[in-house]
Order: structure tokens, then sequence, then C-alpha cells
């Protein structure tokens, strides 16, 4: 079966056995086949964070769990919101925002689906998605239980959750629950989007559909739209360094950007990569995005090795311009 359809870095390559299930039941009826049991499994939601370098000898389980479903709280300003699995994420903050609801308007437009989430806690424009989270629910592989995680459960950190660290491949997401508000403080710590609000002429509070469509004009502007070319979003990560280590760098650079975290000082990765000459850069049929450094794209038929030696390159150069290691964002297979 080619993936080709099921990647949006576009990667050509095929797999052996593919399934897809539509309900928590039918995926607990697909791991008791022996042929699925015996098999490496990769379960695919939008297929948005991966990069394909090789055929996957094994089955891939596509997440169809549908489904949105609002309970109201009996305050009539706090609602839980479940959607299933499979949904497209973007798809769950649309409908968030027609039931009035706010909480996750800053991740608008983040290509994927609602399972795939919560296992790198995407984040957007100031807001996580642990910051709306409530709880969710997901299927052990070795027994076909459904367990319920609570955030406490799901270990998120940047990027990170217990699914991607010590539970990685033993369960599969079936649905997610939000906790979102009728009433709630918008999020517009980032500049860019208090600028877009502003050439949008909002000068008063914004309303989540507002603050909505000032993130997807950003987004539009910077990010490429997979379906014209092929890529994964930011393909690494933003390092942390040591404030000692940012105070000395930025001696010589005295341009570098970055912001405090707790234990230290975040780095965009993207300023690191355009330093060192990458943006725009173009090598046969794949290369670095002109308008955002941290996105590698596919213009075309562009094999997985290809862009995963690229990125080599890129850590190589910035290793030895900054003594400063990046790390992929993207789960490379
Ligand atoms: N920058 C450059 N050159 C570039 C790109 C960025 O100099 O080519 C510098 C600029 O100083 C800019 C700063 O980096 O002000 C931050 O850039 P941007 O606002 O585009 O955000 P980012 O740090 O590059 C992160 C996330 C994105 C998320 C945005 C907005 C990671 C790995 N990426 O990117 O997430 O949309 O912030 O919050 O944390 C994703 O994970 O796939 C993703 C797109």
């Amino acid at each position: 079966v080619s993936l080709l359809p099921y990647n949006t870095f576009g990667i050509d390559v095929t797999a052996r056995y593919f399934a897809t299930f539509g309900s928590a039941e039918e995926l607990r009826a697909l791991l008791q086949l022996p042929e699925v049991q015996q098999a490496e499994k990769l379960v695919l939601g939008g297929g948005s964070n991966l990069l394909f370098t090789r055929d996957f000898e094994g089955v891939v389980l596509k997440n169809e769990i549908r489904g949105l479903e609002t309970t109201l709280e009996a305050d009539g300003e706090n609602a839980l919101v479940r959607s299933g699995a499979g949904e497209s994420w973007h798809g769950l903050v649309e409908f968030t925002l027609s039931e009035g609801l706010a909480g996750i308007e800053n991740l608008s437009l983040i290509p994927g689906t609602v399972g795939a989430a919560p296992l790198q806690n995407i984040g957007a424009y100031g807001v996580e998605l642990k910051d709306a989270f409530d709880h969710l629910e997901a299927m052990e592989i070795a027994t076909g239980q459904l367990r319920r995680f609570s955030r406490e459960e799901c270990g998120f950190g940047y990027r990170e959750s217990v699914f991607k660290g010590p539970l990685k491949n033993q369960y599969i997401v079936t649905s997610v629950v939000l906790r979102l508000h009728r009433r709630h403080q918008p999020n517009v710590s980032y500049g860019a989007i208090r600028a877009t609000l502003e050439d949008m002429g909002i000068t008063d509070e914004p309303t989540p559909q507002q603050v909505s469509q000032a993130v997807i004009s950003i987004r539009r502007s910077k990010l490429p739209d997979p379906k014209e070319i092929g890529n994964a979003g930011s393909f690494f990560k933003n390092p942390e360094v040591s404030q000692q280590k940012f105070d000395t760098l930025k001696a010589t650079y005295p341009d570098m950007p970055g912001y405090t975290v707790p234990g230290g000082v975040k780095v965009p990765a993207g300023w690191l990569i355009e330093q060192c000459g990458w943006k725009g850069h173009r090598a046969g049929a794949h290369g670095v995005h002109d308008k955002q450094a941290l996105v590698l794209v596919n213009l075309g038929g562009a094999k997985g090795a290809e862009v995963h030696a690229l990125a080599q390159q890129i850590i190589a150069s910035v290793r030895e311009k900054f003594g400063i290691e990046l790390h992929p964002e993207v789960n490379i297979l």
C-alpha cells in the first residue's frame, strides 16, 4: 500500500499492511489478528509529523474514530468537549468556536488529528494542548483494555508526553476530552498576534474567533500548506541553553533572540538555522522553506532519506557555529 496520501511530507513509501478503524471495538478486533500482533505497528492520524525514510515493513493502523460532543457543566460557563481521536484537529477547533467555547483558538490550523495532539502536546502562539486538556482514553495494545489518563498521567512537556517516553508504542489514543470556557481571557502574549489583530482593526479585547483568524493569517504567511508543498511543520524543536551559555553567545551575536524558561533560555531554532545560511536552500526536490527556516520542504518527489540527510547537515552546521545541538521534532521512521 502506498503511504503517499497519508503523510503530509509527501514521501512515496509503502506499508506491508494497512488497516483503518472507526471505533475502539474495531481497533480491539484488529489488535487480535495474528498478522497485526506479530507485525511492527504504526498508528497514523493525519501523518503530519512524520518523515518516512524507508518502506514500512509492518502494519499501519489509521485512526478514523469520529465524534464531537459537548457537555455543558452545571454553571453554564464551562464545558467538556469530547472528540474522537480520528477527528481533524482544526475541525475540532472550529467546532468549539461554533459552540461559543474558548481555549484552543490559538491552536487553529495545526495539521493532524485530535489523537496525535497529546502525543507531542501540540503548541503554538502561547498556548499548549495541556492548557485545555482534561483527560483522554487510550487502548493498551498488549491487552485491548481502555484506560483513562488524567493530565498529570500524560506527563506533558514541551512537545513531549508519556506516550513519546516511557509508554511509547504501548497505547493508542481513542478519544480526547478538553475543558473549555464560555468566558475566557484571550491569550495574546505573542507579539505577532497583537500586531495582526491591530492590522485587522481590532483594538478591544478580541473574541476567540478573532484570535483564531489572526493565528490562521500568521500561519498562512509563514508555514507552507502541506496540500501545496510537502512538509511536517517545524522539523526541529527549539533548543534550550543555560543562561550562561546564552549570555556568552549573545556577546558574539547581539541579535540572537531567546526567551527565558525555567532552567535556561529557549532559542528559536529557525533563527540559528537561518544564521547558518540555510533559509530558502534548495537541493533537487527538497530544501528549507524560504519564509521559516525551521520547516523542511518536499517540492515534489523528494526521498525521505534526502530530507533526513539535509536535517543532519543542518544539525552539524548549527553545532559547529553555535555549539548548540538541535533535535528533530518530527518522528523519523
Ligand atoms: N526566526 C528566524 N528565522 C526563521 C524563523 C524564525 O530568525 O526563519 C526567529 C525570529 O526571531 C522569530 C522567532 O524565530 O521571532 C520565532 O519564530 P516563530 O514565531 O515562527 O516560531 P518558532 O519558534 O519558529 C514555534 C513552534 C511552532 C509554532 C510557533 C508559534 C516549535 C518547534 N515550533 O516556532 O510550531 O507554530 O512557535 O508559536 O516549537 C510545529 O511544531 O510544527 C510548529 C509549527
